[in-house]
């Protein structure tokens, strides 16, 4: 009865009291907002152009990060700068880029939304893995994909890694006998195996190399992930998109030809999915939406293809960097020789090494890191989702974040002598591998690279087993690799071309000792 009476004046009360609480939070987040922004500074950059922004600063220069890097010298460690409409932040320190990637990596989770983007992954970059913005749907396609691209050691995924990686070299080997002595472009070559690789490991499929459709599928990984790692003016001019219609509908149509492949590839690993027994992360993938699917889950069938798409597509990133490590080894032959020296010690040359013999292969170890270093292949741009701040500057909710990791990889305070080709900055004086906390190649925090397992372990035997097969050269008169001219870690087309001549009397690979190697 009291309720019944009162309700009228508890409705009234509870009405304004709701509106008083709304009002009070919206002054607050008013509040908060402008004290953000006021207690933080203005970003330090150059005065953009209408249309242009600082776009024609950067383009005085072949490489963009020298520009990137001429602007941090006038304006400081964190700077913004205007390209096209779209406002970014280049950081360049190791605080800063720590601050974005880990401290306040939840601030700055999003990827940039390029029109490219979205022709690649099926209309919609959120399908993508790496280029997605953050979402719970995101954070289970890591949880999902991340384990299984990292296995524990001594596990069965380690084992399955290495018996794929060292099969293939073997047939690398073999097809590179077949041209020794001659100057070849040893791209194909190396893209075929790196393929086969990652389909293996991910997919359980495996082609024959002279396949058409395969040769397809890599052939247009290669020129997709090429379009992936260099910036373009759409990117920065969305506008533009009317005069690259063309463009982007050929990047659409070869996207097409890999989703074929994978949608096959799914809908045979459909008809034989044993959900107590994943093969692999087709496997894994399936499992868990069958499963989701009762509770309501999000994740679809389409989600778990692009994102095998992706993982995939990584063999042609890795592919450009060991044709970059077998450059700069081919160029530097002390670093040949004790590679050759350090493969003999483990395996005295009557099979090939393997992930097993890592810990004996700390020199080849260190060389691929140094490999990572002066390649610096730059971080993903991310962006921020809130309004936020880096070293005490204003950053405002969608500005898209550069990293400077050039600057960092060739920095004077952190590496002696950084215009050198030297692996043994990475080794300790017992001759271990010690990665300098300052150097992270893979990124590092919420959105770290998934593939750095794969990458490390094939770049480890792919370079100790071809160089413990092989003297491989530079081409007569060709100049010896310059580091300051090593544009990123896209090898530009065409351009490294190496002569394999096989070593003949210290090699005497023994067929049994190789397999146990393989059966780890
Ligand atoms: C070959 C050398 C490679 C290097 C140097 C490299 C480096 C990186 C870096 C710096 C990032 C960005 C991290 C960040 O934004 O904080 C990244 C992200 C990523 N990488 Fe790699 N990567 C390599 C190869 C691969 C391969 C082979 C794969 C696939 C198997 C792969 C899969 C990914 C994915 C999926 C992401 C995005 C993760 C996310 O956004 O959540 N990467 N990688």
């Amino acid at each position: 009865m009291i309720l019944y009476t009162l309700a009228p004046v508890t409705i009234a009360l509870s009405a304004v009291f709701t509106i008083l609480a709304a009002i009070s939070l919206v002054l607050h987040i008013r509040r908060q907002k402008f004290r953000l922004a006021s207690d933080l500074q203005v970003l330090p950059g150059p005065r953009g152009l209408p249309v242009l922004g600082s776009s024609h600063i950067i383009g005085r220069y072949d490489n963009p990060w020298d520009g990137f890097s001429a602007l941090r010298k006038k304006y400081g460690d964190v700077y913004g700068v205007t390209l096209g409409s779209r406002r970014c932040v280049v950081v360049s320190s190791l605080a800063a880029m720590r601050e974005v990637l880990v401290s306040k990596s939840k601030d700055f989770a999003n990827r940039p939304n390029f029109l490219r983007f979205h022709a690649i992954f099926r209309g919609d970059r959120n399908f993508s893995v790496a280029l997605c913005d953050w979402s719970p749907k995101q954070k289970t396609r890591r949880e999902l994909a991340f384990p299984y691209m990292h296995p524990r050691s001594a596990s069965h995924g380690v084992e399955r890694m290495n018996s794929f990686i060292t099969k293939e070299l073997q047939d690398l080997i073999s097809s590179l006998l077949t041209v020794q002595n001659q100057v070849i472009e040893p791209r194909p070559f190396i893209l075929v195996c790196t393929a086969n690789i990652f389909y293996q490991y991910l997919c359980n499929k495996r082609f024959e190399p002279k396949d058409p459709t395969f040769q397809k599928v890599v052939e247009i990984y290669d020129v997709v992930f090429r379009e992936l790692f260099q910036g373009f003016a759409i990117d920065f001019m969305p506008w533009l998109k009317v005069f690259n219609k063309k463009r982007l509908q050929e990047l659409r149509d070869k996207a097409d030809e890999v989703t074929k492949l994978t949608e096959t590839i799914f809908n045979e690993h459909e008809e034989t999915l044993d959900e107590n027994n994943p093969r692999d992360l087709v496997d894994i993938f399936l499992k868990h939406i069958k499963e989701d699917r009762k509770a309501g889950g999000k994740l679809a069938r389409e989600d778990a293809e692009v994102t095998v798409d992706d993982l995939c597509g990584g063999h042609s990133v890795l592919g450009n960097l060991w044709l970059w490590g077998l450059y700069l080894v081919a160029g530097h032959p002390e670093v040949k020789e004790r590679i050759q020296a350090e493969v003999f010690q483990a395996t005295h040359n009557h099979r090939h090494p393997c992930l097993q013999d890592k810990l004996s292969l700390s020199y080849t170890e260190a060389t691929a890191l140094e490999v990572l270093r002066v390649v610096s292949s730059p971080i993903i741009p991310h962006v921020a989702t809130k309004d936020t701040s880096v070293q005490g500057f204003y950053v405002p909710e969608n500005t898209m974040v550069m990293f400077n990791t050039f600057d960092l990889n060739m920095d004077s305070d952190y590496w002696k002598e950084p215009r050198r080709f030297s692996p043994e900055r990475f080794l300790t004086k017992e001759g271990r591998v010690l990665k300098p906390s300052y150097f992270f190649p893979f990124g590092t925090g919420k959105r770290t690279c998934l593939g750095d397992g794969l990458v490390k372990s094939t770049l480890l035997l792919g370079l100790g087993t071809i160089i413990q097969m092989f003297d491989v050269y530079l081409p007569e008169g060709a100049d010896a690799p310059d580091l300051n001219a090593i544009p990123g870690l896209v090898v530009p087309r065409n351009e490294i071309k190496l002569i394999f001549r096989h070593r003949q009397s210290p090699v005497t690979i023994n067929a049994k000792e190789t397999s146990v190697c393989l059966t780890l």
